[in-house]
């Protein structure tokens, strides 16, 4: 897969599913569970390094995560997922040379096809159309954005007009800077339609209703392993229950079954 393909399934009305990954056995999950694309997304933070936000996570983490997930993949190369890396945190708003670098990383030193970043600032755009002209496809991020976490919480955005012209206005941006796609995350439904609509590019929803061009989930919010459920993002299975009451299980057989009092070692006295 690569990124032009997203398009054309877009353009066939075939509607694109992306799964997260964060090592090489959820990449082995989402490839053999037939998903288009593959993010490594800086959710990884919290779902695989124990963080509270996807702040901390560095671009040398999301560099070998992301090369534990290509190992991941079993099919040969020219059918396997389209794989994408988050940008984490501060590795591009620090200007668009020190983000070039960064991305340039990240596709050099791993089988990443694309980077994603967040925002529609003109901060971000100008970045976006620097790494484009520079041949690095990029998916944009609009809507709830996990890295604003301070500035917005992990509220619905875009709840009033103005701030969905504004959204609006932003995706339209990003698809003129050169994006391949966008996630929109956890805004309404009929906005999240209304740019489907004006968009050539694919809006993969996250949260942001059944009209979306694709669907992406946190694989781990899927299947129920994680500790906190995003409201907007439910879980398939109790991942985490089956998981534990297996390994209960396990280890209830694999304890000798305590003495009873009469098979109870005598006490002697000395
Ligand atoms: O980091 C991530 O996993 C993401 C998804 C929510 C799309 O950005």
């Amino acid at each position: 897969m690569r990124p032009a393909d997203l398009i054309r399934y877009k353009e066939k009305g075939r509607t694109i599913a992306m799964l997260t990954a964060w090592d090489s056995l959820s990449a082995a999950w989402v490839e053999s569970a037939g998903a288009d694309a593959v993010l490594v997304g800086d959710s990884l933070a919290m779902v695989a390094l124990g963080h509270a936000t996807t702040l901390p996570v560095t671009l040398e983490q999301m560099l070998l995560h992301t090369q534990a997930v290509e190992r991941g993949f079993r099919a040969m190369p020219s059918q396997q997922p389209l794989l994408i890396c988050d940008l984490p945190f501060l590795s591009y708003q620090c200007g668009e040379d020190l983000a070039v670098a960064a991305a340039g990383r990240l596709l050099k030193e791993s089988s990443a096809a694309a980077v994603k970043l967040e925002g529609g600032e003109p901060e971000v755009i100008a970045v976006i159309d620097r790494l484009v002209r520079m041949g690095i496809p990029v998916m944009g991020h609009l809507g709830l954005t996990p890295q604003a976490v301070h500035r917005f919480g992990y509220r619905r955005q875009a709840q009033d007009r103005a701030s969905q012209d504004r959204l609006l206005k932003q995706a339209d941006q990003l698809e003129q800077a050169g994006c391949f796609a966008l996630v929109l995350e956890h805004v309404p439904a009929d906005l999240a339609k209304e740019m489907c609509r004006n968009l050539t590019i694919p809006v993969i929803g996250i949260g942001a209703g059944e009209w979306c061009d694709g669907q992406v989930r946190v694989t781990a919010d899927l299947l129920g392993l994680t500790q906190q459920q995003p409201p907007f993002s439910p879980s398939l299975l109790p991942g985490r229950q089956l998981f534990v009451s297996a390994l209960q299980d396990w280890i209830q057989q694999c304890r000798p079954a305590a003495p009873t009092t009469e098979e109870a070692p005598q006490e002697h006295d000395c």
